[in-house]
């Protein structure tokens, strides 16, 4: 059996770096199921609608919206590389309505499920411990104050060159948090069984090495 590791968690907890460091470490295949959700809002706006409104255009839309990961990281949307595109502010507004469709959701746990299924995986996201993968045999709820995440992803827009203002960051991350965790379909929750990670005063190296040492031992038995 595939072995998984699941890290759930808000916005700009530092889940996709984490998630990509523990990957590489371990030779495991990294999906960022954000991202999937993200392509998705991309395709329906380059379709000419709004998916936050349109609930059922955006329905309609779905077997025309095709999305793939590569092993090198990027993210396709019918075969084009739409990496950069799906991180603009409004992709990032979009995406958490069109994320609440319960239809969209169904649409792409199907695929995370199947490539959980085919490969060791560390997969990020909100649902993946309590939804997509509740065998996962590591699951993460990584948290940060909001602040702390604001501040993160300001440093992450103006690294990529872009203008950033940090209290609307900081605005938005808390409106995407409550969205994130109060709609009705799987909403952000941590699981039962997951292992509660603050992130607030940790740098990534030892983050990295919190989530390695919690996989160790599970590993061990998975592989005995
Ligand atoms: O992780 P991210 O910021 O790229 O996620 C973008 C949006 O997608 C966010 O509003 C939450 C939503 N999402 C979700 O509902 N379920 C997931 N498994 C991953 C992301």
């Amino acid at each position: 059996m595939a072995f998984a590791i699941a890290i759930d968690g808000p916005a700009g907890a530092g889940k996709s770096t984490i998630a990509k460091r523990v990957a590489k470490a371990l030779g495991f295949v990294y999906v960022d199921t954000g991202a999937m959700y993200r392509a998705i809002t991309l395709g329906c706006m380059r379709q000419g609608f709004d998916p936050a409104r349109e609930v059922e255009k955006t329905i309609a839309a779905l077997p025309s919206l095709h999305v793939e990961l590569t092993p090198q990281g990027q993210v396709l949307l019918n075969g084009e590389d739409v990496s950069k595109a799906i991180r603009t502010e409004e992709c990032s507004r979009l995406t958490s309505p069109t994320s609440a469709i319960p239809q969209v959701r169904t649409y792409l746990v199907a695929q995370q499920r199947q490539m959980a299924a085919s490969a060791d995986v560390v997969m990020d996201g909100r649902d993946i411990g309590t939804n997509v993968l509740p065998g996962a045999q590591v699951k993460i709820f990584m948290v940060a104050s909001p602040q702390t995440r604001a501040h993160r992803r300001y440093l992450e827009e103006v690294a990529r060159g872009e203008k950033a203002d940090e209290s609307q960051i900081l605005q938005d991350i808390i409106q995407r948090d409550y969205n994130d965790s109060h709609r009705p379909t799987d909403p952000l929750k941590q699981a039962e069984d997951a292992i509660l990670l603050d992130t607030s005063d940790l740098d990534v190296d030892q983050v990295v090495a919190k989530v390695l040492e919690a996989v160790a031992p599970k590993l061990e038995v998975a592989r005995a």
